[in-house]
């Protein structure tokens, strides 16, 4: 069985929480697609050239994802993001695991418009630029990083902007993605949501 979930919208707001859950309710496989980008970035704060790095990219580059998870790592993906080469690297990846038999929920910014048109369900999750820098804050300082709010905000909205102004694959909504917009909303109930849209394309 195929059935593929697409999950955009911007940093922090909430994509990876659904996605992980939606994953677990239905026995799907989960790529978090950003951790491509940031592995990317990661290499190239190293030195290496980005369109390199891309095509160099190998699963140890993903092996720990909490190293990748980090402000500088993140605008560094996010500048990486907008070469188109970067991109083009990066995609059948992407095209091979939403195809897995099994079933697959990817999230990112161009899953559902670029990577899967033809996804069963999309969902757009966004929220407040406010109340994703705050999410981010506390994620960090979880982990033990530094963090000041002022300072988080600008980097969300720095990576908002380069996004969504970007030629190429640009954050946007597929029109045919159901909008969770999760800033007054629980984790619970946008979860809720999601697999409310699953079930019901799946006729469960
Ligand atoms: O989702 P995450 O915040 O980890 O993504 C890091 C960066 O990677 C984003 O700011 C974006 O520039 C880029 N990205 C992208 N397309 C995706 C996933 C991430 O351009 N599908």
């Amino acid at each position: 069985m195929r059935f593929t979930v697409a999950i955009d919208g911007p940093a922090a707001a909430g994509k990876g929480t659904i996605g992980r859950a939606v994953a677990d309710a239905f026995g799907f496989g989960h790529l978090d697609t950003g951790l491509l980008y940031r592995a990317v970035g990661a290499r190239v704060l190293r030195g290496e050239r980005a369109e390199e790095a891309a095509l160099a990219l190998t699963p140890d580059d993903l092996a720990h994802p909490d190293a990748l998870r980090t402000p500088d790592v993140a605008q560094a993906a996010s500048k990486v993001a907008v070469i188109p080469e970067v991109r083009d690297a990066l995609l059948e990846f992407q095209r091979a695991f939403a195809h897995r038999i099994g079933g697959a929920v990817l999230d990112g910014r161009d899953i559902g418009t670029v990577i899967c048109p033809r996804a069963e369900v999309k969902l757009f999750v966004t929220a407040s630029a406010e109340v994703r820098a705050r999410r981010r804050m506390d994620e960090l300082t979880g982990r033990g990083l530094e963090a000041d709010y002022d300072t988080v905000l600008a980097d969300v909205r720095a990576r908002d902007a380069r996004d969504a102004d970007r030629a190429t694959a640009p954050m946007t909504a597929a029109d045919d993605a159901l909008t969770l917009d999760t800033s007054e909303m629980s984790a619970e109930a946008a979860i809720a949501a999601a697999i409310a849209a699953v079930k019901a394309k799946r006729g469960d």
